[in-house]
């Protein structure tokens, strides 16, 4: 049996967390955006309004429906404040950081509370066995971006309910999502395939085989939709090398999974794409 979800609340308000809570309050549900930087929150406040402001001009929404959308979102700074029915996190991809959030938000939520990762390739049955309430763990995976895309891997753990599953598959559908179950395995099904669209691409680079904008040049002509270079600025150099590296350990450190140099250079440099206006091409605005 599944439970019903009135509240949701999203932890982290970066590139993922900020167009899922568009999302959830698109759909009708009141939604808490929880971030520890007051920052990245203001910034999310402004993309989201941007981005419903979008639909307004496409005569998608009204401005009416547009307001109170933004009404339903509550923007907030304090942990005692993330009271829901479902917790998704999208925050750091480092194991200890989301089992943290999670057991401190355990101590403040009711018992039937769900706790869904947005992980993008650690370990759904990891993560829960270091937490309080394993049983409650979910992954649920949205692409980018959230808003826009309607796939979502919807992840069981070793020690995940059956009811919770169908719960978080059912909060898909009432998000107007595609869910998608799917084993707990190394990137799970699009990232796991994925993985080598970015890696071969930065290889034939790195080799001086071809230019950067000439490889998304040729894969977008191929018909993909946006090159591997495009897509990496989209998701987020930092992102992007935190999956390959956890997929690499997860693969027994197998060479075609192995991080690329030139990710590692992105990243050290703090050019993470267009979150921070570089990345492999420059972004203004
Ligand atoms: N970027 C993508 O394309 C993509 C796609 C699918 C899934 N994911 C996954 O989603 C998660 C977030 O990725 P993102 O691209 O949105 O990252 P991001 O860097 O844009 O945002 C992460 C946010 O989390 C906040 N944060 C960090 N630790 C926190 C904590 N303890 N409590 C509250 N907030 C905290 C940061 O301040 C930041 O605003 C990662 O697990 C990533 O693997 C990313």
């Amino acid at each position: 049996m599944t439970q019903s979800i009135n509240t949701i609340c999203v932890i982290g308000a970066g590139t993922m967390g900020s167009g899922i809570a568009q999302t959830a309050a698109q759909n009708g549900f009141y939604t808490l955006l929880f971030d520890i930087n007051a920052g990245v929150l203001d910034k999310a406040k402004t993309s989201i309004e941007k981005s419903l402001q979008f639909l307004v001009d496409k005569e998608k929404i009204t401005a009416e429906e547009k307001e109170t959308i933004f009404q339903r979102i509550n923007f907030v700074s304090d942990t005692n404040d993330c009271l829901a029915d479902i917790i998704i996190e999208a925050i750091v991809e480092k194991v200890d950081a989301k089992v943290s959030i999670f057991n401190q938000l355990a101590e403040v939520n009711h018992s039937e509370v769900i706790f869904a990762t947005n992980t993008s390739s650690l370990s759904v049955s990891e993560i829960q066995a270091k937490v309080q309430q394993p049983q409650r763990v979910v992954g649920m995976h949205f692409f980018n971006p959230a808003q826009v895309m309607k796939l979502v891997e919807v992840v069981k753990g070793e020690q995940t309910l059956d009811s919770v599953a169908e719960t978080v598959y059912d909060l898909c559908l009432q998000l107007k999502k595609t869910p998608v179950m799917c084993k707990d395995a190394p990137g799970f099904i699009v990232n796991r395939v994925a993985r080598h669209y970015y890696l071969e691409a930065m290889r034939l680079v790195e080799k001086g085989i071809a230019t950067i904008e000439k490889v998304d040049e040729i894969m977008e002509t191929s018909g993909f939709k946006m090159g591997p270079f495009k897509l990496m600025d989209l998701i987020g150099n930092d992102v992007n090398l935190a999956v390959s590296q956890s997929l690499y350990d997860a693969c027994n450190q197998v060479e075609r999974f192995k991080p690329s140099a030139l990710q590692m250079d992105k990243v050290a440099k703090g050019e993470l794409g267009k979150k921070t206006g570089k990345g492999f091409y420059e972004y203004k605005g």
